[in-house]
C-alpha cells in the first residue's frame, strides 16, 4: 500500500476492513505516523531499508492486495511475493513520471504462475459512487478510525512549491492551494 495522501486513505479503509496493512513511506517520520497513528500493520522506507528483507519480515506470508500507487524498484519485491488469485490495483507510478522514458514493469510470467488481477485506476471512472464512498468513510472518519492530513499552501502563486514538494515528498499530508 503506497503513500501519503491517497495511500494513508487506501491503507486506512483496509485496515478498517480487518486487513493486515503494510505502507511504504520515503521518512522515518511518515512511518511512525502511518504505524503510530494510522494503525498500520508496517511501514517500510522505501528510501533507506532492505526492501527484500523488510518486505520478508512484515509479510511471511505473501501479499494478497497491491496498492500500486509509485513505481520504483519496490514494486518488483512486491510483485514476487504476490499469493495465488492476488489483485494489484494500478493507481500512480510517481517515481516514473519525471521519467522520459517509464521503468520496464513486473514479468508476465507471474501473472499467469500465480493468476494475478490487475486493474488500472482512475478516479473520474468512479465519481458516480462518491454517494457510496461517503457512507462507508463519513462513519470512520467521524469515529476517529480513519484520520488525515493536510499540508496546505496559501495562493495560486505558491502551486509551484506544491508541485515541487510533491516530487521531494517534503510534504506531510495531502497537499492543498488555497485560492
Ligand atoms: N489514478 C488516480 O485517479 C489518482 C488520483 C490521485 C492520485 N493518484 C496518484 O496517487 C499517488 C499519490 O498521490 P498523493 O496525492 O497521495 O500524493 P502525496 O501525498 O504527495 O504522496 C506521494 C507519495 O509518493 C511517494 N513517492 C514520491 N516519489 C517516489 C518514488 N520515486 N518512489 C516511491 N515513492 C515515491 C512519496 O513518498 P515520500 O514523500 O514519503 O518520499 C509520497 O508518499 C500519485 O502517484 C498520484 O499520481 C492517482
Amino acid at each position: 500500500m503506497r503513500q501519503v495522501s491517497v495511500g494513508s486513505i487506501v491503507g486506512q479503509l483496509a485496515k478498517a476492513e480487518g486487513l493486515n496493512v503494510i505502507g511504504v513511506v520515503g521518512s522515518d517520520e511518515k512511518a511512525e505516523w502511518i504505524t503510530k497513528e494510522l494503525g498500520f500493520d508496517g511501514a517500510i522506507n522505501y528510501k533507506t531499508d532492505d526492501l527484500a528483507a523488510k518486505l520478508d519480515e512484515l509479510a511471511p506470508k505473501g501479499i494478497d492486495v497491491f496498492f500500486e500507487n509509485t513505481g520504483g524498484p519496490i514494486q518488483h519485491h512486491i510483485f514476487e511475493r504476490m499469493n495465488a488469485h492476488g489483485r494489484v490495483v494500478v493507481c500512480g507510478l510517481i517515481a516514473d513520471y519525471p521519467k522520459a522514458e517509464p521503468a520496464p514493469g513486473p514479468s508476465w510470467l507471474n501473472v499467469i504462475k500465480k493468476r494475478v488481477r490487475i486493474e488500472g485506476f482512475t478516479m473520474p471512472d468512479h465519481f458516480g459512487e462518491i454517494p457510496q464512498l461517503l457512507q462507508t468513510l463519513t462513519p470512520y472518519v467521524m469515529s476517529g478510525q480513519v484520520k488525515y492530513r493536510a499540508h496546505t499552501l496559501e495562493g495560486l502563486e505558491s502551486a509551484i512549491t506544491g508541485l515541487n514538494l510533491f516530487f521531494t515528498g517534503d510534504n506531510k499530508g495531502k497537499l492543498v492551494v488555497k485560492l
